[in-house]
C-alpha cells in the first residue's frame, strides 16, 4: 500500500499515530504539573524503562501537557560526556529572560539572573554566545561555591522564585538521566529536595534506563520520598493491538486479528519494534486487510533491518571482549541472570569480570536490575547476540 500514507512512525523520539498504554502515567504527570502549579507538594517523576520503549516521545508529550498548562518548559538531553551545570545553564537563561518579560513586580527574576550568572562563572561555563546582559552582576557568594551540591539548589531555587513572583512555573525535562555522575545526580536530588522546602513551582520530570532508581536510591537516600519511577515497559497485548489498529483504521486499512496476533507474538509489545512490523506489513500489503502472511514477510524484512540499523550501531561500540561477554549473557536466554552464571558460561572467575561489566554499564549496553544481576537495556538483544554470533564457543 501507499507507503506516503503509512501511518507508523519507527524511530528515536518520533511521536506515534496512536501512544497506547500511556494514560496512566500521563495522568500522573497532569495531576502534578496541576499540583506544583497551585503550590501544593507532589513527587517529581523518573521515567524508567528499556530502549525504545517510549521515554522520550512521553518525556515531549508532559513537555506539551505543561506548555498547556502555561509552564516555562525546558528540555535538555544529558550525555555521556557533558556536565550537567552547562548542559542546564543555557535553558535556564532563557526561561529567566521569558519571566523577566511578563509583568509583575518585584526583583525577584533579576536576583535569578544573578544568581545564574555567578553559577556560570563558578563553572566557568564557555559557550558559544553565552552572555549575559552587561547590566547583569553575578550575585557574589550564591551559587558560586563551585561545588554543585551547594550550588544547583541555589539555583534552582532561585528560579523557583523568580517563577512565584510571575505567578508562572516551571518544568524541567531531562531526558537520559542515566549519564549523570553520582555528584550531578545527587545535586539535582538535592535541588528539588529543597524545591519542595520551599514549596516553589518547579516540576522536574526526567527518564532513564531502569538502573535509574536504584542510582538515585543510593546517591540520596531520601530521593524515594521526592520522586515516584512510573515503569515505562512493553505495551500489553490489548494497547500493542490498539496502537497497530487504530491508526490503520484511521486510514481506512485493517489488519487480519491473525495479523494482529502475529505482530504482538514477534514484538513482545516493545513500542519500537510494534512501529517497526507495522510500518513494514503496510508497505508490503496490496490491500486492506493486511494478513498473517504479509505480516509473516514483514518479518523476514523487518530482523535484518534491525539487526543491519538499530542492533548493530550498538553492537559495533563494542570490543571483542565486551561482546564476548554479552553473547554470553545471551547464551542463558532473555530475562535478567546472575553474573556468577555468565562466569560459569565463560569458564572464568567471577571477580574477573568486573571492568567489563561496568564498562558495559556505562555504555548503556546492560544495567543491574538487582546485586550481582545483569540484563540487557535493548529488549530482544539476546536473540540479536545469537544471530550476530552464532559460532560462539566459551
Ligand atoms: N505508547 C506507544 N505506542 C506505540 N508506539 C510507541 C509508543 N511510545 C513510543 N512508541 C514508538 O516507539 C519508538 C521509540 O520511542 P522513543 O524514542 O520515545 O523510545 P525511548 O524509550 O526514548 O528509547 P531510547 O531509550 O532508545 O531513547 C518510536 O518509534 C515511537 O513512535
Ligand atoms: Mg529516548
Amino acid at each position: 500500500m501507499d507507503p506516503i500514507k503509512n501511518p507508523f512512525s519507527p524511530g528515536a523520539g518520533s511521536p506515534p499515530p496512536e501512544l497506547a498504554g500511556r494514560d496512566p502515567i500521563l495522568e500522573q504527570a497532569r495531576i502534578l504539573l496541576g499540583r506544583v502549579k497551585q503550590k501544593k507538594s507532589e513527587k517529581s517523576m523518573l521515567l524508567t524503562g528499556l530502549r525504545g520503549v517510549g521515554k522520550t516521545v512521553l518525556l515531549n508529550e508532559i513537555g506539551r501537557l505543561a506548555k498547556s498548562e502555561s509552564y516555562h518548559v525546558i528540555f535538555i538531553e544529558a550525555h555521556e560526556d557533558k556536565a550537567l551545570g552547562p548542559l542546564l545553564a543555557p535553558s535556564l537563561r532563557t526561561v529567566l529572560f521569558e519571566l523577566d518579560r511578563m509583568a509583575g513586580a518585584g526583583d525577584q527574576v533579576r536576583r535569578g539572573l544573578a544568581v545564574l550568572r555567578s553559577f556560570v562563572g563558578a563553572f566557568k561555563v564557555t559557550l558559544n554566545d553565552f552572555t549575559f546582559g552587561l547590566d547583569i552582576e553575578p550575585a557574589k557568594g550564591t551559587a558560586d561555591s563551585g561545588d554543585l551540591e551547594i550550588d544547583l539548589p541555589n539555583v534552582f531555587v532561585a528560579i523557583g522564585e523568580a517563577a512565584e513572583n510571575r505567578q508562572s512555573a516551571v518544568a524541567i525535562l531531562i531526558d537520559e538521566v542515566q549519564y549523570f555522575n553520582e555528584k550531578e545526580l545527587a545535586a539535582l536530588i538535592m535541588a528539588m529536595h529543597k524545591i519542595q522546602q520551599h514549596q516553589l513551582p518547579v516540576v522536574l520530570v526526567g527518564a532513564g534506563l531502569p538502573i535509574l532508581p536504584r542510582l538515585a536510591g543510593e546517591s540520596k537516600s531520601y530521593a524515594e520520598r521526592l520522586f515516584s519511577f512510573p515503569i515505562v515497559g512493553a505495551l500489553s497485548a490489548a494497547d500493542a493491538r490498539k496502537a497497530l489498529q487504530d491508526p490503520a483504521h484511521a486510514a481506512g486499512v485493517a489488519f487480519e486479528p491473525a495479523a494482529l496476533d502475529e505482530i504482538v507474538r514477534f514484538t513482545k509489545g516493545y513500542p519500537y519494534f510494534v512501529q517497526e512490523w507495522g510500518y513494514q506489513s503496510w508497505n508490503l500489503a496490496h490491500s486492506s486487510p493486511i494478513t498473517e502472511t504479509t505480516v509473516q514477510h514483514a518479518t523476514a524484512a523487518v530482523i535484518p533491518r534491525l539487526d543491519e540499523n538499530f542492533f548493530r550501531v550498538r553492537f559495533d561500540r563494542l570490543t571483542p571482549h565486551e561482546k564476548k561477554f554479552l553473547r554470553a549473557i545471551a547464551q542463558l536466554g532473555a530475562g535478567t541472570h546472575r553474573t556468577g552464571d555468565v562466569a560459569d558460561v565463560l569458564g572464568v572467575q567471577i571477580g574477573s569480570l568486573g571492568p567489563v561489566r561496568a564498562k558495559l554499564i556505562k555504555k548503556g549496553m546492560i544495567y543491574s536490575p538487582a546485586h550481582g544481576e545483569v540484563a540487557f537495556t535493548v529488549p530482544l538483544f539476546d536473540e540479536f547476540m545469537v544471530r550476530a554470533m552464532p559460532e560462539f564457543q566459551p
